[in-house]
């Protein structure tokens, strides 16, 4: 039969061109360089879903190639790398937690300090002081002849002043409608998170003395 070049070539090309081929036994000749190229290990290889070649796929998947086998690999290494960062940024969080409180606990009361005479606040009246430092508001209020307390004037919240509003029973906090009960400080309402810390008094020969303050979570 004649040599027909073009039908060569198409035998050719029908043939699977790597040297390792079953159709190549026996064969030589030369083929195309990246014939020699390194296989590519299925892993690596994308599949999309369909089964369509990467080309015929919609545009977002050609540009978020999530189904791309080694993103299982880098969100498992990710995902394990979270983990340990999260967990140990927690585990530090909490050492620094209980060594606040350890330290809280050990430090020594803030120096008593005099706010007032017990007649410098009438019943139903409430006065204002700093305790325990110079920008540290605080209201000292006499809910009855023998009854004095005190707290920090900073709302929980995001430390807005309180005010008292004796008629109701509650100290108010006009940012956010936060309000506290005036004779313990603990918070009844709106976003304020915690009661208002304590102040801590002593009442000698009339006169009305700071002596420690409390913080409060519930
Ligand atoms: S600051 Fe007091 S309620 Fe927000």
């Amino acid at each position: 039969m004649a040599d027909d070049p073009q039908r060569r070539f198409e035998e050719d090309l029908a043939l699977d061109a790597r040297l390792t081929a079953e159709a190549r036994q026996g064969l030589t000749g030369t083929a195309r360089a990246e014939v020699y190229g390194p296989a590519y290990d299925r892993d690596d290889v994308t599949v999309p879903p369909d089964g369509r070649s990467m080309a015929e796929q919609p545009r977002w998947r050609r540009d978020f190639a999530i189904d791309w086998p080694q993103d299982h690999h880098v969100a498992r290494r990710d995902f394990t790398k979270f983990l340990v960062l999260t967990s140990g940024a927690f585990a530090a969080g909490q050492g620094w937690i209980a060594a606040q409180s350890l330290v809280r606990h050990r430090r020594p009361p803030p120096p008593r300090k005099r706010i007032a005479a017990m007649t410098d606040v009438p019943v139903g009246e409430s006065l204002m002081f700093d305790y325990p430092g110079e920008h540290d508001p605080c209201l000292l209020i006499r809910l009855a002849e023998d009854k004095l307390v005190a707290f920090s004037q900073k709302c929980t919240h995001l430390a807005c002043a309180v005010i008292p509003r004796f008629k109701d029973g509650v100290l108010d906090c006009a940012c956010h409608n936060g309000s506290f009960d005036l004779a313990t400080g603990r918070n009844l309402s709106g976003p304020p998170p915690r009661p208002l810390p304590q102040i801590e008094l002593e009442v000698v020969d009339g006169e009305v003395f700071a002596v420690d303050v409390t913080a409060r979570t519930s």
